[in-house]
């Protein structure tokens, strides 16, 4: 009986291949709900006399298969320890493994200087929607439905009433709407038009100024100009205003600054004039003003408007637009830091 169950016991405790399978021959057997657990529990039904003898061969059956799972149980244990270490065997021979980083995109960083720029000169930033009433995008900014500077922009209208802004312009008239003077905002953010070409693209992004106080001039809008051709193209860059006409604006005027490529002598760049356009901007006309309830005749500001795409040309020397949006990383790689 006995000699059967050390033969059973342990042909399988041999036949175990791990640790975890030679465990669960070891509780078959030596378990609590074991077969030799079993057998010394039936000891009470043997006769008295029978029974040291009995004892003393079921402990001797148990002690021996104890050893001879104890030393089973090593001998898996460290065949496990040395395929666990050889799976996590590390060749520095092999080469190391390239991580690509990534980069902000071109229109990003300049949106980004040029927020660092303005805020530095006290400048806040409020976002609009892209999804804008004809009031805010023209009827607000002294461009009712009639006014021949609709054409200007081919706008996307989504209903009759709701369109994509054209213009970071819209973005005025909801400031002024919720913040009494004195207002300084920046706000940048995604138009849209009709447009398509080499230098025009159905989605670009603008970057819009207003300034409202008491006794801002004209001189106010050059001065601060003045600093943002400097610190964003070069130090030696100037700017110049030329008369334009904008309906929101009043007088109206178109910025350029000095061409940074030649230094103002004209190149192929500034196409020979020594001057590059880099942005629209004026006077808060008195109409709008009046339309956001601050009274035109205590206050009176300057707005500037700008895309961002076309800045980024401009510092990068790019030729086309369309580089901005195609993805190619080729491309983009070229503005890691
Ligand atoms: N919104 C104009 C455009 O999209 C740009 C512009 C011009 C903005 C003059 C202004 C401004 O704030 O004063 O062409």
């Amino acid at each position: 009986m006995e000699q059967d169950l050390l033969r059973e016991a342990t042909e399988e405790a041999e036949a175990a291949e791990d640790s975890r399978a030679l465990y669960e021959v070891k509780m078959k057997f030596l378990g609590r709900a074991g077969k030799v657990t079993a057998l010394l529990k039936s000891m009470k039904e043997i006769a008295a006399e029978a029974r040291p003898a009995f004892g003393k061969k079921v402990n001797a059956l148990r002690e021996a298969l104890e050893e001879k799972f104890a030393a089973l149980e090593e001998k898996l244990k460290k065949k496990e320890l040395e395929k666990k270490l050889a799976g996590e065997e590390v060749d520095v021979t092999m080469p190391g493994r390239r991580h690509v980083a990534g980069a902000l995109h071109p229109v990003t960083r300049v949106k980004d200087q040029l927020i660092d720029l303005f805020a530095g000169m006290g400048f806040e930033v409020f976002e609009g929607p892209e999804i804008e009433s004809e009031y805010y995008n023209f009827t607000a900014l002294n461009t009712p439905a009639d006014h021949p500077a609709r054409d200007m922009q081919d706008t996307f209208y989504l209903t009759g009433e709701f369109l994509l802004r054209t213009q970071t312009s819209a973005g005025q008239i909801r400031v002024m709407e919720q913040k009494k003077p004195p207002i300084k905002i920046l706000s940048p953010g995604r138009v849209f038009r009709s447009d398509d070409d080499a230098t025009h693209s159905p989605m670009f992004h603008q970057m819009e100024g207003l300034v409202v106080d008491k006794g801002i001039t004209l001189c106010d809008l050059q001065g601060m100009l003045d600093e943002f051709a400097k610190k964003m193209f070069s130090e030696t860059s100037k700017t110049r205003l030329r008369p334009s006409y904008f309906p929101f604006t009043e007088p109206s005027v178109e910025v350029d600054v000095s061409c940074a490529a030649c230094g103002g002598k004209g190149c192929s760049l500034c196409k020979g004039t020594g001057w590059i356009e880099v942005l629209g901007a004026g006077m808060v006309n008195r109409r709008v003003l009046e339309n956001c309830g601050v009274d035109p005749d205590v206050y009176s500001g300057f707005a500037f408007g700008m895309g961002i795409e076309r800045i980024a040309m401009l510092k990068y020397g790019l030729g086309n637009i369309k580089l901005l949006t195609e993805n190619d990383t080729r491309f983009l790689e070229q503005f890691k830091d």
